[in-house]
């Protein structure tokens, strides 16, 4: 399969003309004044997914080349090699295969890389796992002796699950307490284990690989305390979601749900990393969550690129990224289930795509992942979104909204509804300040980039510039008619597939991290070090503040 990084496309070339002649001076409001049919020409439904794009910095003209550039790269193709179970994580050689793990049972895969037999295999393993996953939680729903479920896991073992459970938390249909224990920093662990007895918890320790350091900490250290407290069972009270099930049986536990290689850690959410989902909303929820992505793979996979949400999604943050130069992506769910939504994105997309070389290991020459970051609205309102209105840097903005609240308190949907169109509304209209003079984004001063903002304010400390906001500020806004595990679940799956497209435009592996083993080889390092305090070998601050932690205080 070949793929074309984006930058030796043509139309790469006719976008920086483009940029340079109309873009870096595109202002959303006079594109609304000069087409009234701007809404619709840049919102589409999706599966479960309502998108207006229209408050972006973007025409049809611009929409055309960026089209263009996703035909040229061969984004079509590399979405294909996906789907097909192509091993195109090529620094692991291995396939990189989620969909297959929402794709119903009988449903056809069309491959020419992989054998029909080998399909079959692997789609006949995915659901005997995925039937005996949801036997076993529908059996821990139902036992009446457990009133607690562990999730032990770190990275896309926790935070899908985690992000996944609070979300759906109006579909929970058990009355167990459903916890997270992630990170490595004992505070977390000692802080629960009171809380718990023996008897009545089961831990899932969710890890890929079965040696992830912070989990296998917490995972003996729950093992421990279980035993110390009189806990025998530990085949009823421990079980391992892994694809290294033999670690897991070393470490003691015989109850365990595989999954494969070719499920990458933070898209492992649809695997037996979901089973606290699937605790919390039951097997047939968890289907439903599965129908949902499914729906929206079908959607990516079939729709035309012009009519393709993820794949308009993609391009956009190629646009922002790499020809207006916006560095970071603010994320406000208006919605407080969705409170952990942008870290999980964090992990999808910056794990993914915070990449530095294409995929033959050539330096790129642009930006990659952008800085993702957020809180639900609106507490986000009355923290930074100051800084997303006036600050000298422009964020896109990507609302979500969910049109039907899941409680009966008066008044307080209609409030939150009005506060994310808004915060959407003021950040693309703007405000002049009758005291100062016209300010804008767009239209930046001695040609610097517009994204470095030139405020043309002049000194004026009694309102002028202060009270100005100058608007077109992009933003978009995704909309489900309700947060129910089916609109998760492709909600979730438009994320994955849009950074899947910016991925294959710049030509990247977005299916490693190699970038995380550094710091945990020298962790390794470094811990023997805190009790031996040998600094040999090391840099002068870590050797200094190595020092510092081992003196008396
Ligand atoms: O941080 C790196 C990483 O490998 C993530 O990609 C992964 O989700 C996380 O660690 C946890 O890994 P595992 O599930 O193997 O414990």
């Amino acid at each position: 399969m070949t793929r074309t990084r984006c930058d030796s496309t043509p139309a790469w070339a006719q976008l920086q003309t483009a940029y340079q002649a109309t873009g870096q001076r595109f202002d959303t409001r006079e594109a609304f004044a000069q087409d009234p049919a701007r809404f619709a020409r840049f919102s589409q439904e999706a599966p479960y997914v309502f998108a207006d794009l229209s408050k972006n910095r973007i025409d049809a003209a611009t929409e055309t080349l960026l089209l263009d550039l996703a035909r040229q790269s061969g984004v079509e193709a590399h979405r294909d090699a996906m789907f097909a179970g192509a091993k195109i994580n090529a620094t692991e050689q291995r396939e990189v295969w989620h969909v297959l793990l929402r794709n119903p049972a009988l449903a056809p895969v069309n491959s020419a890389q992989e054998a029909p037999e080998f399909i079959a295999i692997e789609q006949a393993k995915v659901h005997a796992t995925l039937d005996a996953m949801l036997a076993y939680a529908e059996t821990l729903r139902a036992d009446s002796a457990i009133t607690d479920v562990v999730n032990i896991g770190i990275g896309g073992s926790d935070l899908g699950p985690q992000m996944a459970v609070l979300a759906l938390d109006a579909f929970a249909t058990t009355g167990k307490r459903l916890h997270f224990v992630s990170n490595v920093d004992g505070h977390e662990l000692a802080a629960k284990l009171p809380q718990l007895r023996p008897e009545s918890t089961v831990f899932l320790i969710a890890s890929k690989t079965f040696t992830t350091i912070e989990t296998m900490t917490n995972a003996a250290s729950a093992k421990h305390w279980f035993e110390s407290q009189g806990g025998t069972d530990i085949a009823r009270h421990f079980a391992a979601l892994t694809t290294n099930v033999a670690a897991a049986n070393v470490f003691g536990i015989t109850t365990t749900f595989g999954f494969w290689d070719w499920v990458g850690g933070r898209y492992s959410l649809w695997s037996a990393i979901g089973l606290p989902l699937a605790v919390a909303i039951g097997a047939e929820g968890f289907r439903e969550f599965l129908a949902g992505a499914h729906a929206m793979d079908e959607h990516f996979r079939t729709a035309p690129l012009e009519s393709n949400l993820p794949v308009r999604l993609g391009l956009l943050d190629v646009w922002y990224r790499n020809f207006h130069g916006f560095t970071s992506r603010s994320i406000a769910p208006y919605h407080s289930a969705l409170r952990r939504w942008p870290a999980y994105l964090q992990q999808l997309e910056m794990e993914s795509n915070g990449k530095r070389v294409d995929a033959s290991g050539e330096a790129l020459p642009f930006g990659t992942s952008p800085v993702l970051w957020g809180e639900p609205g609106t507490n986000g309102q009355h923290a930074y979104f100051q800084m997303l209105h006036q600050g000298t840097d422009v964020v896109p903005v990507e609302f979500v909204a969910v049109k039907t609240p899941r409680h009966a308190l008066a008044g307080h949907h209609p409030m939150l509804l009005a506060n994310v169109l808004a915060q959407a509304q003021a950040l693309m209209v703007g405000k002049r300040d009758a005291a100062g003079p016209p300010q804008s984004d767009a239209a930046p001063l001695g040609g610097s980039a517009p994204h470095a903002v030139s405020v043309r304010g002049g000194k004026n400390p009694d309102g002028g510039g202060h009270k100005h906001f100058p608007g077109n500020r992009p933003s978009t806004f995704l909309l489900l008619d309700d947060l129910t595990p089916a609109s998760l679940g492709a909600l979730i799956a438009l994320q994955e597939h849009r950074v899947f497209v910016s991925g294959s435009l710049w030509g990247i592996n977005s299916f490693d991290q190699w970038g995380v083993e550094l710091g945990k080889v020298l962790a390794k390092d470094i811990e023997p070090r805190l009790a031996s305090g040998d600094t040999t070998g090391l840099d002068g601050s870590t050797a200094g503040l190595l020092a510092r932690l081992r003196t008396s205080t």
